[in-house]
């Protein structure tokens, strides 16, 4: 059973609907705002950066089975502002999100222990009855996204082994050190794309420096970082551009820069350790990795049997739980001979899209203005929603 299929596109089809009207503060300031600056109706989840009050939204979304407009009804579509009417079901999340705080405050020491997720388990009716037909079914096959570190799990490979190896199989040290830049070209497909194949432009240096652009039917979408600072800018955002202030979102930006230079990992990732008991991904056996970026976890999966790496999982932390955005590496070429994959397929709770590259340059000068803060267009195109 997998509700989160049913409802997810729909959740990313409401998201993409924003643009045809934006906030008037989509002017942007250059300073990061806070959801209540930027939304109007904002009562329970003030004081969160703007984009952190949005993966809450996807979060709701994920953990009720729920889509956008189930909670604020079909007005919002076309209409970004129809997102601060009060509806019914809106109140109940609202206040639901008063009780879960109250349960893990008074019961759970302040821990988060129990969120939407917990009672709800992607259906907006929690269960009461426990099934018997679960109880007497063969259980799922384990999530390898599950797995957490345990005592009894082997002491080897350590974590630097499996570092070490993976270095080894994209070309070993010297080659990947000889790599400090490259761009790239290939196709992006997501739901601000309508799903459709549009290009993409990727962009990255060694020093951190990394941009990747989509070139949606919309208008361009930008997700990048001078090493410091990252930006998100798109058609489909509540804002024109985004500047990402600490926090989830620009772990992963700094987390994308780091991964696409495996040398510079040791030292971008904090405590780095393994540990894990045995898991699949596909079928495969996977040595798993654990360290933090900022203050989100990450897990980085490595084939057994070829070293490479296969899949990110990173937990965005909010106010109301935990966001998972996951990546899943294939289809490893060459570049300057360092094996650098041309496929990712990234899943998160709004959605799921794909990156397929088709040339990858190595060692070239790239323009700074490329990792700069990016520049809105003029006038947004928008074409309607097919
Ligand atoms: C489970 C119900 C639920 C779902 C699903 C949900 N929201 Fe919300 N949304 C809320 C609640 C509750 C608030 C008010 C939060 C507060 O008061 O702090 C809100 C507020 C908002 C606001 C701020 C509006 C304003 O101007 O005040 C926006 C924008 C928004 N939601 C967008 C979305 C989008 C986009 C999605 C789908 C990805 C979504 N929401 C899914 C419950 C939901
Ligand atoms: C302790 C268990 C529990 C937790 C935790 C919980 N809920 Fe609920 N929720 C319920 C129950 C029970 C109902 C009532 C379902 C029914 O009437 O069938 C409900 C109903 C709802 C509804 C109404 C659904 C509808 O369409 O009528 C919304 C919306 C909702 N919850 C949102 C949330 C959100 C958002 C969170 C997290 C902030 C959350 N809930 C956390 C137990 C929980």
């Amino acid at each position: 059973m997998n509700l989160n299929n049913r409802v997810l596109p729909a959740a990313a089809f409401c998201a993409l609907l924003g643009v045809i009207s934006l906030p008037a503060q989509a002017q942007t300031t250059g300073k990061p705002l806070m959801a209540e600056d930027v939304f109007k109706n904002v009562q329970a989840l003030r004081g969160i950066p703007v984009n952190q009050f949005m993966e809450t939204m996807g979060f709701f979304s994920a953990a009720l089975g729920y889509n956008c407009t189930n909670c604020h009804g079909n007005d919002v579509l076309g209409n970004w502002e129809k997102y601060a009417d009060e509806t019914p079901v809106k109140r109940t999340a609202r206040r639901m999100i008063l009780v879960v705080n109250a349960i893990n405050k008074t019961q759970f020491g302040g821990r988060e222990a129990v969120t939407c997720y917990t009672c709800h388990r992607s259906s907006p009716s929690p269960k009461t009855i426990p099934s018997l037909v679960e109880q007497y079914t063969e259980p799922p096959a384990d999530d390898p996204n599950e797995v957490e570190i345990t005592a009894r799990a082997p002491k080897i490979p350590t974590a630097d082994d499996i570092l070490n190896r993976y270095i080894d199989a994209i070309g070993g040290a010297q080659k990947v050190a000889a790599l400090t830049s490259y761009t790239g070209t290939g196709r992006y497909d997501g739901f601000d794309s309508y799903h459709g194949k549009v290009p993409v432009d990727l962009y990255a240096k060694v020093t951190g420096e990394h941009s990747i652009v989509t070139h949606t039917q919309n208008g361009d979408s930008v997700t990048v970082t001078n090493g410091k600072t990252a930006w998100i800018m798109g058609p489909d955002k509540p804002m024109s551009v985004l500047e990402l202030v600490p926090g989830g979102d620009l772990d992963g930006v700094k987390l994308d820069a780091a991964l696409a230079f495996p040398g510079t990992l040791k030292k971008t990732l904090t405590d780095i350790k393994t540990g894990f008991p045995a898991t699949l991904i596909d079928d495969r056996p996977v040595s798993v990795i654990q360290g933090m970026i900022g203050g989100s976890k990450v897990k980085l999966y490595f084939d057994k049997e070829t070293g490479l790496l296969t899949r990110m999982y990173r937990l965005s932390h909010t106010v109301i739980g935990s966001v998972p955005v996951q990546i899943d590496y294939s289809d490893y070429h060459e570049v300057a001979g360092v094996k650098i994959p041309f496929q990712w397929k990234n899943t998160w709770t709004d959605g799921q899209s794909s990156y397929i590259f088709e040339a990858m340059t190595p060692n070239v000068a790239i323009d700074a203005a490329k990792f700069a803060r990016p520049v809105p267009p003029a006038k947004p195109v928008v074409k309607p929603v097919q």
